[in-house]
């Protein structure tokens, strides 16, 4: 009895050591996470400072509402990359075994300045000779990389644009050295900053046209280029490195933004079967139920989507989740209590969609048809995320084309409730 009460009282705090030695599970990665972890949060890292060994293991959480990646380089030679830029969204974590010795500088790359520092050394600073050695190596966010492979290749800058020496558009100006023009046409047109207008330039060509030049610039976010967000903000960061300073996190696609573009004016149509072939490609059906076509996990019923929800209320709910999450879409953590009789018994959780939170009861929806019912003596607490379940990242995963196209698709749906 004795080691039972032992065990009660301790596990919770040694159980995931315990467990693996006495019933020979195995824990995932995560629980056993010997090494560090660092918390993504209000866009610093949390600790800032690392220390470790190699070997150890480090685990990145995103406790922010939006998303951050996590980019590793060997702090004296920046162009040494140990882990490459891989993108966190709000909630995820990743787990990377470290097996480096050294100084390393940890990045995101979307947010600029934000960085930490991982040492397996003791010390935090580089060398005098090496800062020296720093300092002459010019490094850039490697999204710079991605917008000049875009440019040159699909985003078909090139066939009316040259960088200097490199390529031979001639329809366009002469893009070498645009970060810094950026600055100076921002000014006279009385944008807010450099990136403004480059933005401007490739969302609406037509706005402003530079002195010499027809209005013959490419609608590059319809087909055939049919940039997405992402592949935008790669080339702008592209063209800022072009004699300006590289700063992705200015690049500010924002919702509101490219919720006024020409390819998201309800006015344009797309073709909703094309729209129903994106429908499933991009995995919405997993959540969604639409007609006789069951989803598997939890979402709303879209079967009636187009009878009550206009073009721009759906382009919203598809570029921002999180604007505006209905009653019963709310996601919630429920924390138990052990039950008395249970001796091994953890503090449990369950999570899924919040139903109902009356004085006797909580009832949460954790799979598709599956209804939890909690009984209130048993809850301890109750954490409702502010977070949409449903992705936030469409809007730099779809091109606009398939936006539009899904839009559409979505507009005609208005069949009878099943
Ligand atoms: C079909 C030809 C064409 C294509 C393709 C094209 N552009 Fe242009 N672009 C132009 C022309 C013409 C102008 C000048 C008229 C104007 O300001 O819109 C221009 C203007 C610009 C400007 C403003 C330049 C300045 O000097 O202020 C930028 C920036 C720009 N383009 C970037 C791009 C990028 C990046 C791409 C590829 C994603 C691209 N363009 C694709 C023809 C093109
Ligand atoms: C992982 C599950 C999941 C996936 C995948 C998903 N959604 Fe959702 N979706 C949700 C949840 C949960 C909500 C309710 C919360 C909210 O409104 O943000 C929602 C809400 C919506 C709404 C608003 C419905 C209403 O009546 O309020 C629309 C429209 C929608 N999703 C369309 C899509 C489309 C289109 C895709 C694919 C591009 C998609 N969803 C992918 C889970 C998902």
């Amino acid at each position: 009895m004795f080691l039972f009460t032992l065990l009660r009282y301790f596990l919770p705090a040694v159980g995931v050591l315990l467990l693996p030695v006495f019933f020979g599970l195995r824990a995932s990665a995560q629980d056993l996470a010997a090494g560090q972890i660092v918390k993504l949060r209000n866009i610093e890292f949390n600790p800032d400072r690392l220390l470790v060994q190699a070997g150890d293991t480090l685990t990145f959480i995103n406790q922010d509402p939006f998303k951050h990646d996590v980019y590793i380089v060997r702090t004296a030679d920046p162009n040494v990359v140990v882990y490459p830029a891989t993108n966190l969204l709000p909630g995820e974590s990743i787990v990377i075994p470290f097996q480096e010795q050294g100084l390393f500088t940890v990045y995101c790359t979307i947010h600029g300045g934000m960085k930490g520092k991982i040492s397996t050394t003791g010390s935090f600073e580089l060398t005098e000779e090496e800062k020296r050695k720093v300092a002459s190596v010019k490094v850039l966010p490697p999204i710079v990389k991605t917008g000049e492979t875009l440019f040159w290749d699909k985003a078909q800058c090139y066939q009316c644009h040259r960088m200097g020496e490199r390529g031979e558009g001639l329809r366009g100006p002469d893009l070498s050295d645009i970060g810094f023009r950026a600055r100076i046409q921002a000014q006279k047109l009385g944008l807010d900053a450099a990136t403004e207008y480059l933005i401007q330039s490739l969302l609406q060509p037509d706005a402003y046209l530079v002195e010499g030049y027809t209005n013959a610039m490419a609608t590059v976010y319809q087909p055939p280029i049919d940039l997405s967000a992402k592949e935008l903000t790669a080339v702008i960061a592209y063209l800022q490195s072009q004699g300006g300073e590289v700063d992705t996190w200015s690049i500010n696609l924002d919702k509101e933004k490219l919720a006024t573009l020409p390819a998201m004016n309800p006015f344009r149509h797309g073709d909703p079967e094309r729209g129903k072939a994106v429908f499933q490609e991009a995995g919405c059906n997993s959540c969604h139920t639409v007609g006789a076509q069951k989803a598997v996990s939890v979402g709303p019923d879209l079967t009636q989507i187009g009878a009550y929800r206009n073009w721009t209320w759906l382009t919203e709910s598809l570029l921002d989740p999180n604007a505006e999450i209905g009653p019963e879409w709310q996601y919630a953590t429920v924390y138990l209590a052990p039950e008395e009789d249970d001796l091994f018994a953890f503090e449990e959780t369950v999570e899924g969609f919040l139903r109902k939170n009356t004085d006797t009861v909580v009832e949460i929806m954790v799979a598709s048809e599956r209804l939890e019912r909690l009984p209130k003596e048993r809850v301890t607490r109750v954490e409702v995320s502010e977070l949409s379940k449903m992705p936030t990242d469409y809007v730099e995963t779809l091109t606009f084309q398939q936006m539009a196209d899904l839009i559409t698709y979505l507009q005609t749906l208005k069949g009878s409730a099943p």
